[in-house]
């Protein structure tokens, strides 16, 4: 299981280190289960400081395809690396939806993403009109195959996908764990038949939107859930923990 917090664009300076030690302190040992925080650019290296030598482990919540270069405002996947990522969110659907992310710059990101061994947690997940025109599973099967389009995997551990439904997310309605399932086996038989059945069965494939304490053990019990990518209840670091411990 994996358990990772996206903090968006929430917490200054001051606020990510006492989210970050209160995090470290209410986690604790979280046993098999892997935890990571995903905080804002400028808070990563602080972040670092103060889980090194903690089981949690650090993510960045996007990145550029190319290595460097003349791109105002943006940040590469070796300065990641540099700056101590494992982890690195990419194709969240607000960056979809509000800064104009294709399937084919989430597909260049990953492989960047991958060349400098940062894992990439990739975010598929349909829209409430979508859904509703029932059209969900045609969406991310879309979305899941385009975004690995000529990626190669060499090992479970190098990627993982996180089905985020748009209408779940910050919205207070969660999937319910029946909904989650179908759509996490719909990817799963997606990633046996594009990795072969060993690597297939063990990717991680997350659920994100609006998990909390409360509902958190429903949905990680479903056979293909394994784990989260939690958003707003990741900024308490009490609820954090307590869904990093519904997923023992
Ligand atoms: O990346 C996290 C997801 O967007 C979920 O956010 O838990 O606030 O619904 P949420």
């Amino acid at each position: 299981m994996l358990v990772a917090g996206n903090w968006k664009m929430h917490t200054d300076r001051e606020e990510a280190i006492r989210l970050a030690e209160a995090v470290v302190a209410e986690v604790g040992d979280p046993g098999s289960v892997q935890v990571a925080v995903c905080p804002p650019f400028v808070n990563l290296e602080v972040v670092r400081q103060i889980i090194e030598g903690t089981p949690i482990r650090l993510g960045a919540q996007n990145m550029h395809y190319e290595e460097a270069g003349a791109y105002t405002g943006e940040v590469s996947a070796p300065m990641l690396k540099s700056v101590g990522c494992r982890y690195v969110i990419l194709g969240h659907s607000e960056r979809r939806q509000y800064f104009g992310e294709t399937d084919e710059g989430v597909n260049r990101k990953i492989k960047r993403a991958l060349q400098y061994e940062l894992i990439p947690i990739v975010c598929v997940g349909e829209t409430l009109e979508e859904r509703q025109a029932g059209q969900a599973a045609a969406v991310v099967e879309r979305q899941v195959r385009a975004a690995l389009d000529g990626v190669a995997l060499h090992s479970a551990e190098a990627l993982v996908i996180a089905y985020e439904p748009v209408w779940a997310i910050g919205t207070g309605h969660t999937a319910t764990p029946e909904q989650a399932q179908e759509m996490h086996a719909l990817i799963r038989r997606l990633l046996i038949d594009r990795y072969g059945e060993a690597i297939g069965r063990a990717l991680h494939i997350l659920y994100g939107g609006s998990v909390k304490p409360g509902n958190a053990a429903d949905l990680f019990a479903q056979p293909d859930v394994d784990g989260g990518l939690i958003g707003g209840a990741s900024l308490k670091a009490a609820d954090f923990a307590a869904i990093v411990r519904a997923a023992h």
